[in-house]
């Protein structure tokens, strides 16, 4: 059984966040997501996301491609977060490219391209806007 873990806000949910967790999910057997809490996010980006993070929680449960979800209380707790749930590949996007080769001895670190022109906070601009 290959492990695969991945994280992140997942606010406003949109396409970008589907195809990284599908492409995240065909790595591994499992799919396990970390989802940012809103106090980690405060602490982050000095501001609370849209959405609470019991319904960030709720909407990535219910993404068929994701196996087991959970909140990531901390940036600095990613190798327990790894080891707790035996994870064997360890995905991010690529913005965060070499940020995270730090944890290669523990687990493969796969970088996945970003999907094109669509983030949280464009989607957010553009609603503010109309
Ligand atoms: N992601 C992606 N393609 C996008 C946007 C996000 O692959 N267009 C990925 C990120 O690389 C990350 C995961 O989705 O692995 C969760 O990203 P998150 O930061 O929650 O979403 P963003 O849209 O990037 O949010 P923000 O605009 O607030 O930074």
């Amino acid at each position: 059984m290959k492990n695969i873990i991945t994280f992140g806000t997942f606010d406003v949910f949109h396409v970008g966040h589907l195809n990284i967790l599908r492409r995240a999910k065909t790595l591994g057997d499992r799919l396990i997501v970390g989802v940012s809490s809103d106090s980690l996010n405060y602490r982050k980006k000095y501001r609370y996301p849209i959405y609470a993070e019991q319904d960030r929680l709720d909407i990535i449960k219910g993404i068929r491609y994701v196996d087991e979800v959970f909140l990531e209380e901390s940036l600095e707790l990613k190798a327990d977060y790894i080891k707790k749930y035996s994870a064997s590949v360890l995905v991010m996007g690529d913005d965060w490219k070499g940020k995270f080769d730090d944890l290669s001895p523990l687990v493969e670190v796969v970088y996945l391209e970003r999907t094109p022109s669509v983030s949280t906070t464009s989607v957010i601009e553009v609603i503010k806007t109309v």
